[in-house]
């Protein structure tokens, strides 16, 4: 099953008395259990491209469907009860919030759900023991490293077991060796079935992927297997 599917999306931006084309007719398919990785140069589109396919904001043009969901019409509403049951997001600078601990913020975005708040607390226990993180649930972000922060964010991004991940850099605040602890998270994920889609700039990074997108001028210029 297609996950994403977008045809002729375009997203266009007024500054001073020009257009800025920041996607241009782009055509993307991911399949459910794909890891793709994005590059480009900054100013490509990258992220234009996440917010879109992630329901932050919606194209001038074309289609995108979203496990089969046509989401390009949709109103802000609809739109967010769409990101909230099917995307799981993990940003550079993981978005934490400084005052809760790991745990309440793995359970951040279950405080407006219906679900069994006990079943809730097993889920994301059960989540950061399995991101190694079973003995500092109560720490705050700022007692924890960086790769650990992120960890936390990654087991926020999955509580909800949402069917697509999407990264913008997830590595770009790591250190090269935390970096690679995350992309192996990401590999396992991805082994266990999860779909996810990451940018980054970093060719290490994509390389954990097992396909490369490169964005230029709002386009896609290549759209390659990895291995
Ligand atoms: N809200 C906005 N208003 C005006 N122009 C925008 C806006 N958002 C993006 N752009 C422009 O659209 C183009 C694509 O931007 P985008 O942020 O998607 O690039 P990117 O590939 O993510 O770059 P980077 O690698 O630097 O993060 C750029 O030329 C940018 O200046
Ligand atoms: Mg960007």
């Amino acid at each position: 099953m297609a996950v994403i599917s977008t045809s002729g999306l375009c997203r266009r931006f007024h500054v001073g008395d020009t257009w800025v084309h920041a996607l241009d007719h782009v055509d993307l398919d991911v399949e459910e259990g794909d890891f793709v990785a994005v590059m480009g140069p900054s100013g490509s589109g990258k992220s234009t491209l996440m917010n879109i396919l992630g329901c932050l904001d919606t194209p001038d043009d074309g289609e995108y469907r979203l496990l089969e969901h046509e989401v390009s019409t949709l109103d802000d509403t609809a739109l967010s009860r769409m990101r909230n049951s099917n995307i799981g997001f993990v940003f550079q600078s993981f978005h934490l919030l400084p005052r809760l601990s790991a745990l309440d913020n793995v359970l951040l975005p279950l405080r407006f759900s219906a679900r069994d708040p006990a079943e809730a607390r097993d889920r994301a226990i059960a989540l950061l023991e399995r991101l190694g993180l079973g003995d500092r649930m109560g720490h705050r972000p700022n007692q924890l490293s960086g790769g650990q922060r992120q960890r936390v964010a990654i087991a926020r991004s999955l509580i909800n077991a949402p069917p697509l991940l999407l990264a913008d850099e997830p590595t770009g605040n790591l250190d090269s060796r935390t970096s690679d602890e995350i992309m192996d998270l990401f590999g396992e994920l991805n082994r266990d079935g999860q779909t996810i889609l990451m940018v980054t700039h970093e060719d290490e990074i994509a390389a954990h992927a097992r396909r490369l997108v490169r964005m230029r001028d709002g386009k896609i210029e290549h759209d390659s297997s990895v291995h």
